[in-house]
């Protein structure tokens, strides 16, 4: 519904950097919603030009003639509010420096660029007074970052666990859901648009990595960058992990997680880091299908909280943009400095060396007398406490061995245990002459 245009006092000037994916629907919204927006935002919002590479490129909106551009520096020198939507590092990053010194609000969905560099480019708007949002970089259509950041600024967080990239949540369902494997639930995911042509940013874990960094920093009200992110990625998650988790009521999702953590001198950090998981099927992040994200919040005092939608794709993600964008407006018509973050925290990153987790094990084993006993000593000796632990015969694997010995696999899931004496664990059960081989090593939350 489009409500009447209500008499204005003040227009702003609105300038696009990128017309693809996101930027085209940004724009499409722009023009054909102009009246509502400029309603909500206490002033005309005016897109005065959408810079791009290639004038005569396809477009997935019907821009005015004379919108187009090429010259993106001019442009933003002319706006009162920058919306950048191009991606990658450079010329983003200038650009968007370029408009900090113009005194324009910045709108960004850029989470590589934001992860790696935001820091200085927050330290830079703080400088000048002006807004940088970017509510769009994690979790696309998803409210996560203001209500962090907002609405969440009376309590304290202490944990944050998310599904914040949709291409790897859609491969892993699949897998979970038809018994693909890793390479085929790839396929999938390209052919339905989901997965880039080079899907490395998604499968290795760097996109899900960036939106850790920015959810940590405003969880914690501390600057996290990329280097503080520990990550591993889903490509060596097989059909047989999945087909495994689920026999023992688990699904694996990979998470970003950010939590507050003592370290060994009982100082508190927060560990930042991405990795796939083992996640009960009763827990509300283990129903999250498809590509869709979902953040769930552990506060103090508002105990669980989850937010779930859109991660991705063009008009979801513009939602976001436009909320910064008409939010950034309405700043700018009441005056007053723009506000990026607290950053009043001060807590160091701790590496994944400082956390405490439950594991799940998978060991493939000569099942003769005796070798249980050798593997829960080690343990022991390593203070890791075995909470379940269950014996598969592996079906003609070992027959006819002369000690009349077979195979068998053990999945071990243990109580939480540092990283460290986690990996002490498992070099020396490695190191048994009847382990065979350690399959998976996967970290279980939720229990
Ligand atoms: P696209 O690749 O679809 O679009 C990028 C746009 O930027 C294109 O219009 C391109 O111009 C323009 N562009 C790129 N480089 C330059 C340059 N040097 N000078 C001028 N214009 C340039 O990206 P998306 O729309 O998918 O993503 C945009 C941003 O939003 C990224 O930071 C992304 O991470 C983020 N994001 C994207 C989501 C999604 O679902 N796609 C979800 C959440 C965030 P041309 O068209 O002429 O090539
Ligand atoms: N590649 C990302 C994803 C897009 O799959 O979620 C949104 O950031």
């Amino acid at each position: 519904m489009t409500t009447p245009a209500t008499p204005l006092g003040r227009s702003l000037r609105v300038a696009l950097l990128g017309c693809g994916t996101v930027g085209s629907q940004v724009a499409r919204i722009l023009l054909a919603d102009a009246d509502d927006l400029s309603s909500r935002a206490g002033a005309r919002l005016d897109l005065i030009g959408v810079a791009v590479r290639t004038l005569d490129a396809e477009r997935d909106v019907d821009l005015p003639d004379g919108l187009l551009t090429l010259d993106a520096e001019s442009l933003v020198e002319q706006a009162d509010i920058v919306i950048e939507l191009m991606g990658g590092i450079e010329p983003a990053k200038s650009l968007i420096l370029r408009a900090i010194n113009h005194s324009a609000a910045v709108v960004s969905g850029n989470k590589a660029l934001l992860a790696q560099d935001g820091p200085e480019l927050y330290e830079q708007a703080d400088a000048a007074g002006v807004q940088l949002s970017y509510e769009a970089a994690v979790a696309g259509a998803v409210p996560i970052l203001r209500p962090i950041r907002d609405s969440l600024s009376g309590d304290r967080i202490t944990r944050v666990l998310g599904i914040v990239n949709g291409t790897t949540n859609y491969i892993l369902d699949q897998m979970d859901s038809t018994g693909a494997q890793f390479a085929d639930a790839l396929t999938a995911a390209q052919d339905l648009g989901y997965a880039e042509a080079d899907p490395t940013a998604d499968v290795e874990g760097h996109d899900a990595a960036a939106k850790a960094a920015i959810l940590a920093s405003l969880s914690f009200h501390t600057r996290f960058a990329l280097e503080d992110v520990s990550c591993e990625g889903i490509t060596s998650v097989t059909a047989d992990d999945i087909a495994a988790a689920a026999e023992d009521g688990y699904v694996i999702k990979l998470l970003a997680i950010a939590e507050l953590l003592s370290d060994a001198s009982g100082a508190n950090g927060i560990g930042v880091r991405v990795h796939p998981t083992l996640l009960p099927r009763s827990h509300p992040l283990a129903a999250v299908r498809g590509a869709f994200n979902a953040v769930f919040v552990e506060a103090e005092n508002a105990g669980e909280l989850m937010f779930y939608g859109q991660g991705a794709g063009g008009t979801p993600t513009a939602s976001a943009v436009l909320g910064d964008v008409v939010s950034a407006a309405r700043r700018m018509v009441l005056g007053g400095p723009g506000r990026t973050e607290t950053t009043t925290g001060h807590v160091p990153a701790l590496g994944i060396d400082a956390v405490r987790t439950s594991y799940c094990i998978a060991l493939q084993v000569v099942d003769e007398p005796g070798v249980l006993a050798r593997i829960a000593q080690i343990f022991a000796a390593n203070r890791v406490s075995i909470e379940t632990m269950r014996q598969r015969i592996r079906q003609g694997v070992g027959d006819g061995d002369p000690d009349g010995s077979t195979a068998a696999e053990l999945r071990i899931v243990t109580h939480r245990a540092t990283e460290a004496a986690l990996a002490a664990t498992v070099r020396q059960v490695a190191e048994l002459d009847v382990i065979t081989a350690v399959s998976s090593v996967l970290r279980v939350e939720g229990i």
